[in-house]
């Protein structure tokens, strides 16, 4: 199973729980955080059965582009294995809305897209999403959960109705909420010093750590001596290492604690 890292970790997890071997594909700045087709060795991809991708991505908040999904879909049809695209924060954006894979011709051949409303309305905890694609794999996929589980609760399937019904009025507001918390960030950010790409998606800011500390050393300093919560990069796999991840969910006033509290932060 081919799994990006930095990433969520449910990917590499379900392959070791189906006693599959994750490949772990690199996310580099370099590469704008898109896997880099041409690096994985044609042995692997002959043994490749699933290749998950993210985007837009947590935690690198990179989106990607029509090419890339072309070539993906492309490369999983020479070599017949299924691409599982989780697209959680597909409609979390603030410029351009980013794409699904089946805007690339021929992606239904090889593809299933995994949607939540998690993001998208503020539902997360409710545990409701969708799958759309190819339909051998949506089938399958629906035996599997048929099996697993009994559905969801009935009152947050009708509240999932309403949300999708009205998603447009439901969803600007909360994009707007969140553009405004990038926007103030970035700013702040950018005269602390710290290095990042700016976000055009996601919640998220994916920040380089300063030099002369590992990811998990200066996350340490920013809580021990500022009271600040951040995510090390390595906790979403080794090369995550020399980032950290801030999540914008909270409220402006919070994040304006924030930076205040940075502003005498030394390193
Ligand atoms: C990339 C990604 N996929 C999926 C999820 C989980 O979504 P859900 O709440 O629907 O389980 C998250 C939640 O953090 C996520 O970051």
């Amino acid at each position: 199973m081919l799994c990006p890292n930095p990433a969520y970790p449910v990917y590499h997890l379900g392959a070791l729980f189906t006693d599959g071997i994750p490949y772990y594909v690199p996310l580099t700045w370099e590469n704008e955080f898109l896997p880099d087709l041409g690096s994985i060795p044609k042995e692997i991809f002959q043994r490749t059965k699933i290749f998950w991708l993210n985007y837009p991505n947590n935690p690198t908040t990179a989106t990607a582009s029509r090419e890339f999904f072309k070539e993906v879909v492309k490369v999983a049809k020479k070599y017949d294995f299924i691409v599982a695209h989780d697209a959680a924060y597909v409609e979390m954006y603030f410029e351009n809305a980013p794409l699904s894979i089946f805007e690339v011709d021929e992606a239904k051949k090889v593809s299933i897209e995994f949607h939540s409303l998690s993001k998208t309305f503020c539902m997360t905890g409710w545990r409701i999403g969708f799958a759309v694609g190819n339909s051998f794999l949506v089938s399958a996929l629906a035996k599997v959960k048929s099996n697993v589980d009994s559905g969801v609760f009935t009152a947050i399937q009708e509240a999932g109705a309403y949300a999708l019904e009205n998603l447009e009025n439901l969803t600007n507001p909360i994009r707007n909420a969140f553009k405004e918390r990038r926007d103030l960030i970035i700013e702040e950010f950018k005269k602390l010093g710290f290095e990042f790409k700016i976000p055009t998606a996601t919640f998220y800011l994916w920040v380089k750590t300063p030099k002369n500390y590992s990811s998990q050393e200066f996350c340490k300093k920013l809580l021990d001596e500022k009271g600040i919560v951040v995510t090390p990069g390595v906790g979403f796999g080794e090369y995550g290492e020399g980032y950290f991840r801030i999540a914008l969910t909270v409220e402006e006033k919070r994040l304006k604690e924030v930076l205040q509290r940075l502003s005498t932060l030394k390193f």
